[in-house]
C-alpha cells in the first residue's frame, strides 16, 4: 500500500526562478531513487506539495522537508496510507507556478488553488481533490518550461 501526504508551507528565503529550477532538478533525481512522485505548486512564496510513494520513503522525505530551513510553517493538511495506485505516476515532481500557464484550464484550476491557499487552514481533502485534477488536464505536462528550462518531468 502506498502512502501520500500534502502540506502547505511558506518560503523563508526568496526563491528566484533559478533557485526553483535547482530545487526541482535535485528533487526529481532524489525522488526517482526514493520512488516518490507528486506535484509542487508555488504561489508568491507559498508552497503546496503532494508526495506519494512507499511508506519508508514518505517518512524520510517528510522529515527532510521539516528540517529544510528554506521554508517554514510546514503544515500537513492531508495524508493517506491506503493508496492502491499512484495518482501522480508520471511526475517525479510536477511543478507549476500558479497563474503562469498559458492554458485556460490550468489557469482556472490555479485560481481555485490560490483561493484555497488564502485560508489559514485549507481543507485537506478539498486540497487533495483539487491538486489531483491537474493530472486530468489535457496535455498535463507540467514542467519548468515556464521558467526557461525544459526538464523532462518523468
Ligand atoms: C518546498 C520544497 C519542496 C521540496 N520537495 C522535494 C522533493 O520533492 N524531493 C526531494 O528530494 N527534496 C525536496 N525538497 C528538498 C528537501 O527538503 C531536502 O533538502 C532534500 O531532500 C535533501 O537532499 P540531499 O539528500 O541531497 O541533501 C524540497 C524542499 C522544499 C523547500
Amino acid at each position: 500500500m502506498l502512502h501520500q501526504f500534502a502540506y502547505i508551507s511558506n518560503e523563508k528565503q526568496y526563491f528566484t526562478d533559478e533557485d526553483l529550477r535547482v530545487l526541482m532538478m535535485r528533487a526529481r533525481e532524489k525522488n526517482k531513487r526514493m520512488e516518490l512522485t507528486g506535484l509542487l505548486l508555488y504561489d508568491n512564496g507559498a508552497f503546496l506539495q503532494v508526495l506519494e510513494g512507499p511508506q519508508d520513503s514518505i517518512e524520510i522525505m517528510k522529515q527532510e522537508l521539516l528540517n529544510d530551513s528554506r521554508h517554514e510553517n510546514m503544515d500537513v493538511i492531508y495524508s493517506s496510507d491506503k493508496l492502491f495506485e499512484r495518482e501522480f505516476a508520471n511526475w517525479r515532481m510536477g511543478f507549476q507556478i500558479l497563474g503562469s500557464h498559458k492554458n485556460k484550464d490550468y489557469l482556472s484550476l490555479d485560481d481555485r488553488v490560490k483561493e484555497l491557499l488564502k485560508k489559514a487552514k485549507p481543507n485537506g481533502a478539498e486540497a487533495h481533490d483539487l491538486i489531483a485534477q491537474y493530472t486530468q488536464l489535457k496535455n498535463s505536462s507540467i514542467n519548468l518550461n515556464l521558467i526557461g528550462t525544459n526538464i523532462n518531468v518523468k
